[in-house]
């Protein structure tokens, strides 16, 4: 392939401008022309791009965001949009196309590859985690990190009051950011979309652990649930312990990304662009039992995320 194009499409994760660095550099060290779409499927459909050279990239390696913007594109649903797409990819001579998204952005790749024969690499960055095909995605890793952080001085002022800190993460349907910064932070309880809570277990676990010397406890719970707002109200109702929501938010999808994202950006972006200079198309890339795979794009959009019970049960017998 001579000229491919390059898009970040739905919720930013950090790490994709490392993946764009990536990108880019994989495509110029072969020779190809590597074309910058700006602000998603929408830049595509609006013809809204840039060609990328070696110094567009410079910098940026460590820089949460997204260089290109990101967008969510509706209008690519349609088969209307997907006709413009289309059209201008060929006006511009583009022969394959990386996406670096989550789920819908996938999805959308997955419409262009199957209905159109455009070559589609999709390369995993949202920081939920939630693709099953991937052991990570690229954002998930810094994500959690910003999340410990916060628990960490939340876990400070809590105890200094004795009081339970309900702490919402975000995640949409899944509970990946919940179950990992649980875990890591110390939390003696989690609460995730793919597991019923049940409110009296949660008072007795709380009640357990006080009797048990301990002057605070941190609940994360997975935005798919409800919101901190809520959970802690329902709680407060039922224990007489002094109980605070925070929502950490948007905080999770900014930041420098850390080693492990940028070692994802790194081999994800460098093996999207091998695998279309090989005019290998319609996949995705991933990372399974640490090593850097890729996988037909159909098959991969169509699996569902399981959830670590294991894991889940790893934080009920060392946290209380
Ligand atoms: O997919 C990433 C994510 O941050 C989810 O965790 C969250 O539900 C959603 O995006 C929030 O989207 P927005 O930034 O459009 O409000």
């Amino acid at each position: 392939m001579k000229r491919i194009g390059l898009l970040t499409s739905g919720g930013d994760a950090p790490g994709m401008n490392a993946a764009i660095r990536a990108v880019v550099r994989t495509g110029l060290y072969f020779g190809m022309e590597v074309y910058g779409i700006r602000r998603g499927y929408t830049g595509l459909i609006d013809d809204d791009m840039v060609p990328m050279e070696m110094r567009s990239v410079s910098d940026i390696v460590q820089r949460g965001g997204t260089m290109l913007r990101t967008a969510r594109c509706l209008e690519l649903l349609t088969k209307e949009g997907q006709r413009k797409a289309v059209e201008t990819l060929d006006r511009r001579g583009i022969e394959g196309l990386v996406v670096i998204g989550g789920d819908g952005s996938f999805r959308g790749a997955r419409d262009l590859t199957e209905g159109w024969g455009v070559p589609t690499i999709g390369i995993p960055g949202t920081i939920d985690n939630d693709l099953e095909y991937t052991d990570y995605t690229l954002g998930f890793d810094t994500a959690v990190n910003t999340c410990l952080d916060l628990i960490n001085k939340l876990r400070d002022t809590m105890t200094s009051h004795e009081r339970i800190s309900v702490v919402e993460v975000m995640g949409r349907r899944c509970g990946d950011i919940a179950l990992y910064a649980g875990i890591a932070s110390g939390a003696e309880i989690i609460v995730v979309p793919e597991i019923a809570f049940d409110i009296d277990d949660i008072v007795m676990r709380i009640n357990r652990s006080r009797a048990n010397g301990k002057h605070s406890n941190i609940i994360v719970v997975a935005e798919g649930v409800m919101s901190a707002e809520a959970f802690a109200k329902k709680l407060q109702e039922v224990t007489t312990y002094s109980v605070r929501p925070t929502t950490i938010g948007h905080v999770q999808r900014g930041g420098s990304p850390s080693m492990a994202d940028r070692m994802l950006a790194a081999q994800f972006g460098n093996k999207a662009v091998r695998l279309l200079n090989e005019g290998v198309g319609n996949r995705v890339v991933g990372i399974h039992k640490n090593e850097i795979i890729d996988m037909d794009i159909i098959e991969a959009v169509s699996m569902k995320k399981k959830f670590n019970y294991e894991l889940y049960e790893t934080l009920q017998m060392i946290s209380y």
